[in-house]
């Protein structure tokens, strides 16, 4: 278990720089959606998720590959990319579409944040959906841990730094330490105010009401749920997949 000063907390992906992540673990964390969908599909059935931070470099990565093998699959400010097979609800995401599917992931905040983070030791993807998981994973370091929050577009949100503060507020045991870092405190003082009623709270979040009019209605209370998956994906090479599979 990492000592609780060396746990920080990043609340956009303009935060931070490549470099600031050696040697350290990374828990990318897009509640709205991008980690929730990826935790969601490796649990069903997805062989593998390239992450990619732009549709150039998802073409370049699908054009070798046999077209039966592979998914495109993300969106862009919220809707699917036209040509991609798939968008970016998790509810999209059912073994019969996915399973055994290598899926080229390309979305607005969440893939940047993840190829961004791949200098980090390890990284991590995490969601309220796959919560006791991370939690373990991250137990089981004693190096530096860093929670990076996707953001929208370099700027907080709040569903993010919520999903931060309760992996913070767990690692303490629910006591405020003060050896927490200034941006760990924060991360877990949002959680004590705001944690008992996630549906609501992330329901009237700024990116919800983004979302609210391109989604399905069941997108962000099914991003709300907690412990449904034990899934860990992990990332090596620039891939991931489930490391508890
Ligand atoms: C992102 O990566 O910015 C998000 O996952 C956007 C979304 O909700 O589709």
């Amino acid at each position: 278990m990492p000592e609780l000063s060396y746990i920080d907390v990043y609340y956009s992906i303009h935060g931070f720089q490549e470099e600031d992540l050696r040697g350290k673990t990374a828990v990318v964390i897009d509640v709205l959606r991008a980690s929730s969908s990826i935790v969601t599909a490796l649990s069903r059935g997805a062989k593998r998720i390239i992450p990619v931070a732009d549709m150039e470099e998802a073409v370049k990565i699908a054009s070798p590959m046999d077209s039966r093998d592979y998914l495109l699959c993300g969106e862009k400010d919220g809707n699917k990319i036209e040509g991609y097979h798939l968008g970016n609800s998790p509810l999209e995401y059912v073994p019969d579409v996915i399973g055994n599917k290598t899926l080229i992931f390309n979305t607005t905040n969440g893939t940047k944040a993840i190829r961004k983070a791949s200098l980090a030791n390890q990284v991590y993807v995490g969601a309220f959906l796959n919560q006791q998981s991370i939690l373990n994973a991250i137990n089981e370091h004693d190096d530096e841990v860093v929670l990076i929050c996707s953001g929208w577009r370099g700027r907080l949100s709040l569903e993010d730094a919520l999903f931060a503060g309760s992996l913070v507020h767990h690692l303490s045991n629910g006591v405020m330490s003060d050896q927490l870092k200034d941006s760990a405190k924060i991360a877990f003082g949002l959680f004590e105010r705001f944690g008992q009623d996630l549906e609501k709270t992330i329901g009237e979040s700024d990116h919800a009401k983004r979302l609210a009019k391109l989604v399905p209605e069941g997108d962000i209370p099914f991003c709300c749920k907690v412990d449904e998956f034990d899934t860990l994906p992990a990332m090596k090479d620039g891939i991931l997949t489930d490391i508890n599979g």
